[in-house]
C-alpha cells in the first residue's frame, strides 16, 4: 500500500466518520461513539484481582529514556518524565521505563540500571510520581507501580561511545548479518546466562526495597527475554524445546520469590511477531526509505528463529506459542501480564504503529490501523482464553483523537483489563484522564505518530516529544535533531 493511500487521522473530526473508515478498511476495532464519565467510565473502574487492586483501567507502558547519568541514575529529564506519569492519572504504571539489571546489559549509554550506586535515585523517581499522581487523583490508593527489569541481550550499547556490544542467545541468520557478527562471534553460555538470572534476583530484591509494588520480567521487542524464547536452534538447558526456552523465565521467577518474597512479578511479552523487515529496495532512494518488505525467507522454512511467528508463512503471526506461554504464567501464579508485538528493531510497523517512519525505519507497509488491529485482537483472544490473569493491551496510541473511544469499548467489553498507552503518554499524558472525566481533550497535543521520540535517541539524544510537548521547544536537544532529520 502506498502510504499516501492512508488517510491521516488528524484529518477525521467526527467518530462516525473515523468507525466508516474503519469498517472500509475491514479492521475489526470496537468503538463507542460516546464518552461516558465518571462513576459511569469503564476507564475509572477500579479492579481487584485476588490480592491485587488497581484503582483505574488507565496503564502507562513504559517508555525507555536515553537520559539517565553513564553510571545509570536518573538525570532532570527522567524525573520529569516520571512526574508526568504521575500526572497522567494511570492507576498502572506498568514498569516506567526499561532498566537494566547490569551495565552491559544497556541499550543505550544513558539507561537505567538497578544497582546499589542507583538506589537513591530510583527512590526519588517513584516518590515524584506518587507526589503528582496524589495532586492529580486525591490519593494514591490503587496505583501500582512496576519496574521492568532488562538485559539488551542482541541490542546492547552499554558504553559512552554507543557503540554496539551485542549479547547473543543463538546465530540468527538476518539479524547477525544486520548487525555484521562474524562468524565466530561468541553466543552466551549457560554458566553467564546463570550469572543474568542472578542479576534479575539481585535487582528485583532492590526494587522491593525501594517500595515497588512488582517487577516485570521483560519478555519483549528482540531483547535478551524475548531471545530465550526464539532459542529454537540454541543448544544446552536454555535452548530447544518450550520448557527449555521458558527455563530462563522460571528461573527468574523462582530466585525472586526466594529472594523478595512480598514482590509481585509481571511478565511483558511480545506474543506474536513476523519475519524481520527492511524498507524496499526497487521503491528506496538514499534517506528516503520506501514501504517496509518481509527479508526473503524462501531458504529459511521451516522458519526456527522466532516465537510467535507462522514457521511455514513467516511474514504472518502465530499466536500458539503464546497460548501456552501465558499458561506457564498461570502455574507460575503470575497473575499480571503485558502483551505487546515483534520489535522496533526489525518490524516497527507491527510494534509501534505510525505514519511517519524514525529516520533508520521504512513507511508502512499497511495502514497502521491494521497494526493497532491485530494487537488489540491478539489480546482479545488471549483475554478470552485466560480471564483470569490481568491483562494489559497495547499499541494504542496510532488511534489519536479517538483513542478514549476505543479504549472505552475495548474495556467495556472486556477484551482487555487496562489500557496501556505508550507514545501518548510523551505527548499528552492525560488523555484518557481527561476524556473519563468530561474534560475536552486537546486535540493540538495529541500525538500524530512523529516517530521523533525514537528518531533522537537512535541519534544520541534524549527521548522525549519533541514536535507537541513545549519542553523542548527551542531547546538545544530539537536544535540538534533538526539538523540529524535534515540530513
Ligand atoms: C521512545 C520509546 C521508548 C520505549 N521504551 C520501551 C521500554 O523501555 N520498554 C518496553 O517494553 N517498551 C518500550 N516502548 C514500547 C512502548 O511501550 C509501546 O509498546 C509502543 O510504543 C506501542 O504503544 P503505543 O502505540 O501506545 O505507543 C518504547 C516505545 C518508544 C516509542
Ligand atoms: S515524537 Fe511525539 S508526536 Fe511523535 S511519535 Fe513521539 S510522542 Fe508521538
Amino acid at each position: 500500500m502506498s502510504s499516501a493511500a492512508i488517510v491521516r487521522l488528524g484529518t477525521i473530526k467526527e467518530v462516525a466518520r473515523f468507525q466508516e473508515y474503519l469498517r472500509a478498511l475491514g479492521v475489526s476495532i470496537p468503538c463507542d461513539s460516546e464518552i461516558q464519565h465518571g462513576d459511569d467510565s469503564p476507564l475509572l473502574a477500579a479492579l481487584q484481582r485476588g490480592d491485587l487492586r488497581i484503582g483505574n483501567r488507565i496503564a502507562i507502558n513504559p517508555m525507555e529514556g536515553w537520559d539517565g547519568t553513564l553510571d545509570g541514575r536518573p538525570g532532570e529529564h527522567t524525573l520529569r518524565r516520571w512526574r508526568r506519569f504521575g500526572q497522567s492519572g494511570a492507576k498502572l504504571i506498568w514498569g516506567g521505563e526499561a532498566v537494566a539489571v547490569r551495565h552491559e546489559g544497556r541499550a543505550n549509554p544513558n539507561q537505567l540500571v538497578i544497582a546499589e550506586h542507583t538506589r537513591e535515585g530510583l527512590a526519588q523517581l517513584r516518590a515524584v510520581l506518587i507526589e503528582e499522581h496524589k495532586k492529580v487523583a486525591g490519593s494514591d490508593q490503587g496505583l501500582l507501580i512496576g519496574l521492568q527489569l532488562t538485559h539488551s541481550g542482541r541490542y546492547c550499547r552499554p558504553n559512552a561511545d554507543g557503540h554496539p556490544e551485542p549479547r547473543i542467545l543463538y546465530r540468527h541468520p538476518i539479524l547477525d548479518r544486520r548487525l555484521n557478527l562474524p562468524a565466530d562471534y561468541p553466543v552466551l553460555s549457560d554458566g553467564e546466562v546463570r550469572g543474568i538470572i542472578e542479576d534479575f534476583h539481585r535487582g528485583a530484591r532492590v526494587a522491593w526495597e525501594l517500595g515497588f509494588d512488582f517487577v516485570d520480567v521483560k519478555h519483549c521487542h528482540g531483547y535478551l527475554g524475548h531471545e530465550f524464547l526464539s532459542g529454537h536452534t540454541r543448544e544446552g538447558n536454555y535452548g530447544g524445546s518450550l520448557a527449555n526456552r521458558t527455563r530462563f523465565l522460571r528461573e527468574v521467577v523462582e530466585g525472586i520469590r526466594a529472594i523478595a518474597p512480598g514482590l509481585k512479578i509481571g511478565v511483558r511479552l511480545s506474543a506474536l511477531d513476523t519475519i524481520p523487515f527492511r524498507p524496499d529496495p526497487a521503491k528506496s532512494a538514499p534517506g528516503k526509505p520506501g514501504p517496509g518488505i518481509p527479508e526473503e525467507y524462501e531458504q529459511l522454512i521451516p522458519y526456527r528463529w522466532g516465537f510467535g511467528v507462522n514457521e511455514q508463512s513467516p511474514a504472518e503471526p502465530d499466536l500458539a506459542e503464546g497460548v501456552q506461554f501465558l499458561g506457564l504464567l498461570e502455574e507460575l501464579q503470575i497473575s499480571l501480564v503485558n502483551i505487546t508485538a515483534g520489535s522496533p528493531y526489525y518490524n516497527p510497523h507491527v510494534q509501534r504503529p505510525a505514519l511517519y517512519p524514525p529516520s533508520d525505519g521504512y513507511l508502512p507497509p499497511e495502514d497502521p490501523l491494521v497494526g493497532v488491529a491485530r494487537q488489540v485482537q491478539a489480546t482479545r483472544e488471549l483475554k478470552q482464553r485466560f480471564p483470569k490473569l490481568i491483562v494489559v493491551g497495547t499499541a494504542y496510541t496510532y488511534l489519536q483523537d479517538f483513542l478514549p473511544h476505543v479504549a472505552q469499548a475495548a474495556l467495556r467489553e472486556a477484551w482487555v483489563d487496562a489500557v496501556g498507552i505508550g507514545r501518548m503518554t510523551l505527548a499528552y499524558p492525560q488523555i484518557l484522564w481527561d476524556a473519563a472525566n468530561g474534560r475536552t481533550v486537546e486535540h493540538k497535543r495529541v500525538c500524530r505518530t512523529f516517530s521523533d521520540c525514537t528518531t533522537a535517541p537512535r541519534n544520541g539524544l534524549p527521548s522525549g516529544c519533541y514536535p507537541l510537548d513545549g519542553y523542548y521547544k527551542g531547546s538545544e536537544m530539537a536544535v540538534k535533531l533538526a539538523a540529524i532529520k535534515k540530513h
